[in-house]
């Protein structure tokens, strides 16, 4: 069965047997949770999760194993999510309800969790602020846990909160657009890694800036690419519709 699923990305051990043994990341994503595994509670105490990005469930089931109540683990590919309902079912995590949705329709889940898990997916999105807008819009009810690759300079630029077109006197505009610590994503036109739905990376200031500008406080950064933030109040809320999610309307012959 593990090889009918196969390839998988996420390598957890079922009966002996290994998912992604030879994973070019090495034991992933164990060695990955390794390193921020204790900035969760060890007892979610029933809390509700959502596992967006979900793949073949490791989040969801070590979240199970900690304690949380319902769990829901939603991927775009019904590739991973197969391979997610036998790996839970085979481990005792039956009660994880797998389903195929996009994280831009996470509207359609129609309720809030206490806890958020979108790790792993950002960069992988043509429209990245966006998921993060609708998540805090939609589903997000206290907590968030984030991962995103993350390319360029680790520094944090100080920004001013707002500063003239130019600098005062001059024809220039202010020199932190230059500096590496200013909140910068690269685009990524063709493919990295041989996969072409990497589309961004952001670098250190701009993954936590998109954060706090999509209503995410961050609490902490347990590991380099990792955060744990809690929902708070969405910046310029209420000042007109360029805060927050849009929904493009689709022309009627494409809607029917
Ligand atoms: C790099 S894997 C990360 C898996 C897991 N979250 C982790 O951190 O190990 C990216 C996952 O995001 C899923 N994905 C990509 N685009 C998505 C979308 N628009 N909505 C939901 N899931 C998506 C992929 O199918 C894949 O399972």
């Amino acid at each position: 069965m593990i090889e009918a699923l196969g390839p998988w990305f996420h390598n957890i051990e079922i009966d002996g047997v290994w998912t992604a043994p030879d994973h070019f990341l090495g034991d992933y994503p164990a060695v990955k949770f390794a390193r921020f595994a204790d900035a969760l509670p060890q007892d979610l105490g029933g809390c509700s999760v959502l596992d967006i990005g979900c793949n073949a469930g490791f989040y969801a089931m070590e979240m199970k194993r900690r304690g949380a109540g319902e769990v829901v683990a939603i991927d775009s590919d019904e590739h991973y999510l197969r391979q997610g309902r036998f790996a839970a079912a085979a481990l005792g995590y039956a009660d994880i309800r797998f389903e195929q949705l996009s994280v831009y329709d996470v509207a359609q889940l129609g309720r809030r969790f206490d806890l958020v898990i979108f790790m792993g997916v950002l960069y992988h999105l043509r429209h990245p602020l966006l998921a993060l807008d609708l998540i805090r819009e939609h589903v997000a009810g206290e907590k968030l846990l984030f991962q995103t690759m993350q390319r360029g300079g680790d520094t944090i630029a100080n920004i001013p909160e707002d500063h003239p077109f130019h600098v005062p006197g001059t024809t220039q505009p202010p020199a932190f657009f230059d500096d590496p610590g200013y909140p910068r994503m690269h685009f990524i036109e063709r493919e990295y890694a041989h996969d072409w739905t990497n589309w961004w990376a952001p670098n250190r200031a701009c993954s936590e800036a998109m954060l706090r500008s999509a209503g995410f406080a961050i609490e902490a950064r347990p590991e380099e690419e990792v955060y744990l933030c809690r929902v708070a109040e969405i910046p310029f809320a209420g000042r007109g519709a360029g805060a927050g999610a849009v929904y493009p309307a689709r022309g009627q012959e494409e809607a029917r």
